[in-house]
Order: C-alpha cells, then sequence, then structure tokens
C-alpha cells in the first residue's frame, strides 16, 4: 500500500520516527511512504527530521535530495516526495496512487474537510484525532480496530487520551463493572496552544503555555464513549495542560459495579500487560512523567497510586502523547495494509 503524510509536525515527525526506527530493528513495513506534505521549507523538514528536543537525534539516516519533479526526503527505505501544498484537494493523490492518507495538521479535522483528500485521489484518509463533527468510523488500535468496513472512507484515530484510557475502562468494565468515571487529563502542552498571550478560540489554551496550568477540554470524553458504546453516559471529565514537553498523565477517579481492594486492581493490570505488553505497561517505582518519554505503549498503568476510598476508586496511569500515539498510527496502518478485504 502506498501511504501519504499531511502535516510533518509533532504526530507526522513521530510517525514517520517510530516507523524508521522499527525498521531498523529489522521489521519491513507492509506500505510504503511516498509523500510528505507540508508547507514549511524542504531544507526545515529535513533538519527536523534529524534532530527533536524531545526524542532526541534520529539515529536513522536521513537525506533531502532534488528529484526531477521536486525534493524528495529520503526516510530509511523511505523516498517521499516532499510537497508543499495547502489544499488536500490540490495535492497530487490520484498521480502519486497514495492509497491512504494520514492527515496530521490538526486543520482538517471535520469530516468533509478530511475528505477533501479523497476528491484528490486518495482511497481513505485518516484523522490524526478526534474529529470537528463525525468520522465513518472512529478507530483506537489493540480495542475496536478490526471493527472497519470497506464502505468507511474517513476515519479517524481518535487521540492519545482515548488511546490511553480506552484500554483502562476496558479492563475495568469487564472486570468489575464501569458505573461512573470521572477524569482527570493532565497534559504536556502542544502546539495549538502560545507561547505568549493570544487570540484562541478557547481562551485558555490562547494563554502563555510555559508559564501557566490550563485548564481545558479533553476530546477523549466523547471519543471513549464512541469506541466502548457500553460507557456511553458514564464518563465525564477534562484536561489540565502543564509546561511540560511531552508525556501525559490520566487521573482516574470510578465507581465500580464491584469495588475491588488496591491489590485487586493492580493484579488487574499485572495481569493485561502479560497479555498484551505492546499496549499497556506497568509501574511500580517512584518515576515522574520524564521516566515515560519515548514510551511505545497506549498506556502505562502506575501501580503507586492506586486507590480506594469507600466505593470510590482511583486509577493513575501514563503516556507518551507523542510516542505511544504514533506507534499505534503506525500499527494502524500497517494492519490496513495488511488486510485484503477492507
Ligand atoms: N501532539 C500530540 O500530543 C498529539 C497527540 C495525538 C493527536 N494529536 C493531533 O495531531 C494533529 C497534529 O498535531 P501536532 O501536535 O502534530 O501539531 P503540529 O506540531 O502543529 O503539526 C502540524 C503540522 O502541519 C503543518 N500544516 C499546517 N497547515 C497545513 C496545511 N494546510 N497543509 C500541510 N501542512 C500543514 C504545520 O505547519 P506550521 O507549523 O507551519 O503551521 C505543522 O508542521 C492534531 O489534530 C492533534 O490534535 C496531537
Amino acid at each position: 500500500m502506498r501511504v501519504a503524510l499531511n502535516g510533518y509536525g509533532r504526530i507526522g515527525r513521530s510517525f514517520v520516527r517510530a516507523l524508521l526506527e522499527r525498521e531498523a530493528g529489522g521489521w519491513r513495513a507492509p506500505f510504503t511512504l511516498v509523500a510528505v506534505n507540508d508547507l514549511g521549507r524542504p531544507e526545515d523538514l529535513y533538519y527536523l527530521s534529524r534532530f527533536d528536543s524531545t526524542h532526541g537525534p534520529c539515529r536513522v539516516p536521513v537525506a533531502l535530495e532534488q528529484g526531477a519533479d521536486g525534493p524528495q526526503l529520503l526516510l530509511g527505505e523511505h523516498r517521499a516526495r516532499l510537497l508543499s501544498e495547502a489544499e488536500p484537494a490540490a495535492l497530487p493523490w490520484r498521480a502519486l496512487e497514495a492509497a491512504l492518507v494520514l492527515e496530521c495538521t490538526g486543520v482538517f479535522r471535520a469530516h468533509d474537510e478530511a475528505a477533501r483528500h479523497l476528491s484528490a485521489g486518495a482511497e481513505r484518509v485518516i484523522i490524526g484525532a478526534v474529529p470537528f463533527d463525525h468520522a465513518d468510523a472512529m478507530l483506537v488500535y489493540g480495542i475496536n480496530h478490526t471493527q472497519l468496513q470497506p464502505g468507511q472512507r474517513v476515519l479517524s484515530a481518535a487521540s492519545c487520551t482515548t488511546h490511553a484510557i480506552a484500554p483502562l475502562l476496558a479492563a475495568l468494565d469487564e472486570a468489575f463493572g464501569v458505573e461512573q468515571v470521572l477524569m482527570k487529563e493532565v497534559h504536556a502542552y502542544t502546539s495549538d496552544q502560545s507561547l505568549l498571550d493570544h487570540v484562541h478560540r478557547d481562551p485558555r489554551r490562547g494563554r502563555a503555555a510555559a508559564q501557566n496550568i490550563v485548564p481545558t477540554t479533553s476530546s477523549a470524553i466523547g471519543a471513549v464513549q464512541q469506541i466502548l458504546p457500553r460507557l456511553n453516559g458514564r464518563v465525564s471529565g477534562d484536561s489540565i495542560r502543564v509546561p511540560t514537553l511531552n508525556v501525559a498523565m490520566v487521573d482516574l477517579t470510578l465507581r465500580l459495579t464491584r469495588t475491588p481492594s488496591v491489590p485487586q486492581l493492580n493484579e488487574l493490570f499485572i495481569r493485561r500487560v502479560d497479555e498484551v505488553p505492546w499496549l499497556i505497561g506497568y509501574n511500580a517505582e517512584p518515576l515522574v512523567s520524564v521516566d515515560f518519554n519515548h514510551r511505545s505503549e497506549s498506556v502505562i498503568f502506575d501501580a503507586t497510586q492506586t486507590r480506594v476510598q469507600g466505593d470510590m476508586v482511583r486509577v493513575v496511569a501514563w503516556y507518551d502523547n507523542e510516542w505511544g500515539y504514533a506507534n499505534r498510527l503506525l500499527d494502524l496502518v500497517s494492519w490496513m495494509a495488511e488486510q485484503e478485504s477492507v
């Protein structure tokens, strides 16, 4: 399958870096990355492919070349055309035979906006976020991705926080029955916030990000109830953006049908980690956020923070909001490339 990337920012570059690091370990992707579209200058995108304040220098060779039809990024085994086109409908997906586009600009998050990649010739598009309105399907790899149907073309891979809480809530619901959940997400700042005070659709996200604890909304609340419909109407909560580069934490306060003890909760996640170690990690050490940087699981359960008070249960977990999410995008794209019927 031929894949193209729209938006070479934090998530776009993390996706590429995850692909390169896995291939350097001997794995071979079942798809080829044929194009990267971003409005940045080629030399700047090349530079950012090699150096990263959060994930360190890229250990896989990357090069920028001038081809007959424009600049190309050589990314390990992949030779991607570097495009600079602001309008998705004008991208050359038909000519490049790009079947799947990863929409990672953060700009085209509504269904019909993302669908412009289809009018440009792609067969499918995955919005790398919760859509502003709806998608034909919202898929969280490891939870519901096998529900993908052939006619569904505008897809969403939900958000990093949805990927973090869905495995926790699915396990808790199966073991003890989830009645009510209040989520608090504590999230590193992202580039949709401002360095200094600016106008923003969310006034708080417009305030100086490196200087403030910023209460805001979390798209994961609605998304997780779509992914796990049994929890519909049972989940609420929000987010706090904090002045760190990367890594997030979720604090879930729950009422469960059968209230477990702290050891029973921790044992549940020890078992889950044994079953799906690539999806859920387990921590029992006194760690802080930076210790979870570059962890590829969707979520890492923190046994040191589990509490039970009366009929209230608290579960805390960490996730690398960039690297965990990018790795699941890579899993999803690879899985789709391997399917014949969807
Ligand atoms: N960061 C996270 O932790 C995280 C986790 C999960 C999901 N997401 C989602 O991923 C998406 C991207 O977030 P991000 O953090 O990667 O943002 P980002 O770092 O700002 O990356 C977006 C990139 O797209 C480029 N771009 C903007 N408009 C474009 C256009 N019309 N055509 C082509 N490229 C364009 C931007 O260029 P300029 O910088 O020049 O505008 C930037 O390089 C968002 O929807 C976000 O919700 C983010």
